[in-house]
């Protein structure tokens, strides 16, 4: 059984006693909800990876209500200061070298020496944290390998009847995950795209990062949860789309009036369930906050795939091509 609990005083020590007594509950960030635990004890962790069917080899990222909380379980250099002072508390998961005296749970880190850690700026993920006074381990609430739950609805989805408690708060506003930094090698690399752009961290630093190219490295990931194949929803993904084949759904971006059917006429003549816009202005902040809602909305059997209309390639728009990759890499034969 799952219980949904709305956002009030009393769900949130509902939830912060479970996740104290070893429980998992999925719960609201900015970015996506997440499925947390407490980070210190190996069979609520352990449960994680089980109710997710998560590879135990791929680590998790450990929530803080504060940023100097994190210097208890991490290593944190100038650099890590620096980026913490200016971005926390917000979508920006930071790899550290792991402290050899953190207390965390090994199945947190994969056994690798670093840690990821963020601290989220969500009310209802700040007041858990803090209600808790626990660092909280949270995947995204989604199945492995499925589209990331931006709501208590998506969360259900895939998680109904596995996790006992989801903190229900609406939305997640940005509905992409966090913006993932490694900062335990020498240049610090970006792992992971997200509503914080590189752009951001390299005008922050003084200085030019890497990034990690995924495709390249998909045969041994820095970050094991950059597999490519990722993402997915369960029908295929055809990107960069000019036009729509019979059967497809439509995930537009920006106007459709160029957009036709392969097989003659408008889109405008397609179901309006089957079409879908994140963001008719053409919105990169719009459209993220759409991607993963709309493709689960997308993702039903009456549709043979969906076509998605090319998105930008800058700023916000390098993460939304990202997920969308990721989704389409999934479903190729
Ligand atoms: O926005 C977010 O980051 C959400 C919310 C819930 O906080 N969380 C999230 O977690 O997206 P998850 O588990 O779906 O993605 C975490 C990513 C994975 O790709 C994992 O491999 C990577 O972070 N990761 C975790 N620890 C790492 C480490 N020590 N080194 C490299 N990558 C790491
Ligand atoms: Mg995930």
């Amino acid at each position: 059984m799952t219980q949904i609990l709305p956002y009030n005083d009393a769900s949130i020590k509902i939830a912060a006693k479970a996740i104290s007594d070893g429980d998992v509950v999925a719960f609201p960030t900015e970015t996506v909800y997440g499925l947390g635990a407490n980070a210190l004890d190996d069979k609520a962790i352990a449960k994680i990876f089980e109710i997710k069917k998560r590879p135990q080899h791929n680590p998790l990222i450990v929530h803080f209500h504060d940023k100097n909380i994190v210097e208890h379980y991490a290593e944190m250099n100038d650099t890590a200061r620096q980026l913490a002072a200016h971005f926390w508390p917000r979508p920006l998961t930071l790899v550290l070298p792991l402290r050899s005296d953190s207390g965390l749970s090994e199945l947190c880190s994969a056994g690798l020496k670093t840690i990821a850690v963020r601290v989220p700026a969500h009310r209802t993920a700040q007041a858990l944290l803090k209600m808790t006074g626990l660092p909280i381990a949270a995947p995204s609430a989604n199945l492995s390998g499925t589209v990331s739950a931006t709501s208590p609805v998506h969360v259900m989805k895939t998680l109904k009847g596995r996790v006992p408690y989801v903190l229900a708060d609406g939305f997640a506003d940005i509905g992409l995950e966090s913006t993932i930094i490694d900062l335990s090698t020498e240049t610090p690399c970006l792992l992971r795209y997200g509503s914080i752009t590189q752009k951001q961290i390299e005008d922050d630093l003084g200085r030019k990062i890497d990034v990690f190219d995924s495709a390249q490295h998909i045969k041994k990931p820095k970050s094991p949860g950059q597999l490519l194949k990722h993402y997915a929803p369960s029908i295929p993904v055809r990107l960069n789309a000019v036009d729509v084949e019979e059967g497809e759904a439509l995930l537009a971006f920006g106007s459709t009036k160029f957009m036709g059917l392969r097989s003659g006429g408008h889109v405008s003549i397609m179901p309006s369930a089957s079409k879908l816009n994140l963001s008719e202005e053409g919105d990169l902040y719009e459209a993220a906050s759409n991607l993963f809602k709309m493709l689960h909305d997308l993702d039903i059997k009456d549709h043979s795939a969906i076509a998605v209309m090319p998105i930008p390639k800058m700023g916000l728009g390098l993460a939304i091509n990202d997920r969308l990759e990721r989704a389409a890499a999934a479903t190729k034969i």
